[in-house]
């Protein structure tokens, strides 16, 4: 691990962009500023890519990784797990209300989280959403990094597939601190390597680390939740989020807490106008 570390740092150097830089944990740039930064550089970086491309992440911009991926993609691991998607949704809990009952009778709702919530003055995602039905309902939440939940998210996800990206964060300073510090957590270096995700899926996205080739974070939270080949399962952005940052040697933040959500308010953010496409398949 050390030792593609260091090749990743000497891609930093070689690529660091000077707009990037500058803006590392900036307040003085608005969301809507960033946007347009992120994305032109991303752009630049890899010329003749469509926006919608970088929905698929690392099979975007490597083309040895995206013919493997065409390949499981044409009989995708995560297809029986949509279905058993729909059954959760349409099982009835003890008091015979179903899923359908929390969302306006449409599963089709991944465009309209992660939201700013003004009362609870906290970004709401859609697993939170998923567990707010549960024990509203007087049902035992669900875990929030791999298993029933991302059975559920899977269905919803295809049902959403199409829909376009598009958070919105509001002219009030607590939503405009959520963001900003979702935006420092990513450019803050951490763990024992001391490496941000800025450094890997920022600055040396498209490079090879060992057998991996970086993402672009462009189009990062489009495609989950995620089959994996290394999980043998699908599981959430949050539990991604817990993989990057033990790959550093980090102590992972709990999944769904006020870190990774503001982290993930950011991140989709930066991915406005790219279409949902979850669920999906990985390396
Ligand atoms: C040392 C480099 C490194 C750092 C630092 C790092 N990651 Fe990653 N990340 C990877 C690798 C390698 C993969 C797997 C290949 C890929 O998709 O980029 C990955 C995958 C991901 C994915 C999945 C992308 C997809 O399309 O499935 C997300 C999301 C992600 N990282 C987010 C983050 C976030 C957020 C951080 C900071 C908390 C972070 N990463 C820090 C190396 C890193």
């Amino acid at each position: 691990m050390k030792k593609s570390i260091l090749a990743v740092a000497t891609l930093c150097v070689l690529g660091t962009s000077v707009a990037m830089a500058k803006n590392q944990m900036a307040t003085d740039t608005t969301p809507a500023e960033d946007l347009k930064i992120y994305r032109a550089y991303f752009m630049k970086k890899f010329p003749g890519v469509p926006l919608q491309e970088f929905a698929n992440g690392v099979n975007a911009v490597s083309e040895v990784n995206r013919e493997n991926w065409e390949a499981i993609e044409e009989f995708p691991p995560y297809e029986p797990m949509i279905d058993e998607g729909e059954v959760i949704w349409n099982t009835p809990f003890k008091n015979g209300k179903t899923f359908a009952s929390c969302f306006n009778n449409n599963p089709a709702q991944r465009k309209n989280y992660p939201y700013w919530d003004k009362s609870k003055k906290a970004v709401v995602t859609l697993e939170q959403a998923v567990n707010a039905c549960l024990t509203k309902n007087g049902e035992k939440p669900m875990k929030y990094k791999k298993g029933k939940i991302t059975r559920l998210l899977a269905y919803m996800g295809y049902q959403s597939r199409g829909q376009k990206t598009n958070v919105v964060v509001p002219n009030d300073p607590d939503a405009l601190k959520a963001y900003y510090d979702g935006k420092t957590f990513f450019f803050a270096r951490r763990g024992q390597l001391n490496f941000s995700c800025a450094q890997c899926h920022v600055e040396s996205a498209g490079q090879r680390v060992r057998s991996n080739v970086l993402s672009p974070a462009l189009g990062h939270t489009t495609g989950w939740p995620v089959y994996r080949s290394k999980w043998g399962d699908l599981g959430t952005l949050h539990r991604r989020f817990g993989g990057c940052n033990k790959q550093v040697r980090a102590k992972p933040f709990k999944a769904q807490g006020k870190e990774y959500r503001n982290l993930e308010y950011f991140l989709t953010h930066m991915s406005n106008g790219i279409e949902y496409n979850g669920p999906s398949t990985r390396q």
